[in-house]
């Protein structure tokens, strides 16, 4: 079946606080810093309603702005790359409500953040999309689309831009 997600930038009116996804470490992100974060500019949130005017919060994203050294990149990569702070957009939070899990919502999700990466590169520097995957459980999340792990740094994960434009905007999902 095909879910209908609607997209928005989290708000004071939704009901973060039922928002269940099973780790209690993104669940309290969502419950206490989501909002505060967003409006104060540190990281932006966006979550997904079943459907409009929805205050049910089936998933969410955070994203912010990070900067990586390059000798964290795997030496294939590393090599080609300028000796000072690479910059990339963080993938801060991403979860999915036990309720609305294995309904592709956490894929759709995904894409939304790396859609945003794409138009915020336009107008930004952005070498790589990074996310700190809390366990291996997210890791093999992750790794399905192509996320590749820092040199040691096995928790934290990356996708070039350059690969994330090859995949989305060839196939215009964006
Ligand atoms: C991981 C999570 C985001 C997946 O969301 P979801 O909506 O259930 O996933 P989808 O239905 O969109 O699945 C997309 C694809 O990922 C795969 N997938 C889903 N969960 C997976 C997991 N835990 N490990 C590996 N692959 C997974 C699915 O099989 C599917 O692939 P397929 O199309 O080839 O079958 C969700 O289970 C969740 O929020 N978990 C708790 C929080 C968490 O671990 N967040 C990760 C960031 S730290």
């Amino acid at each position: 079946m095909e879910f209908e997600w609607i997209f928005k930038p989290i708000d004071e009116d939704m009901d973060v606080c039922s928002f269940d996804c099973g780790k209690e470490p993104l669940n309290s992100y969502l419950h206490r810093h989501a909002f505060t974060n967003h409006t104060r500019g540190l990281c932006k949130t966006f979550v997904a309603l079943p459907y409009e005017d929805s205050r049910e919060v089936a998933g969410f994203y955070s994203i912010c702005a990070g900067q990586v050294s390059f000798d964290n990149f795997p030496k294939r990569i590393g090599r080609g790359l300028p000796k000072y702070p690479i910059p990339v957009m963080r993938l801060a939070q991403l979860a999915v409500s036990k309720n609305h899990q294995k309904k592709g919502l956490g894929e759709e999700l995904l894409m939304s953040a790396l859609c945003q990466a794409i138009s915020v590169s336009n107008q930004l520097g952005i070498y790589a999309v990074i996310v700190d995957a809390l366990d291996n459980e997210a890791q093999q999340f992750y790794a399905k689309y192509e996320f590749t792990a820092f040199i040691d740094k096995p928790n934290c994960l990356f996708l070039q831009l350059k690969k994330i434009i090859a995949t989305l905007d060839a196939g215009t999902s964006c």
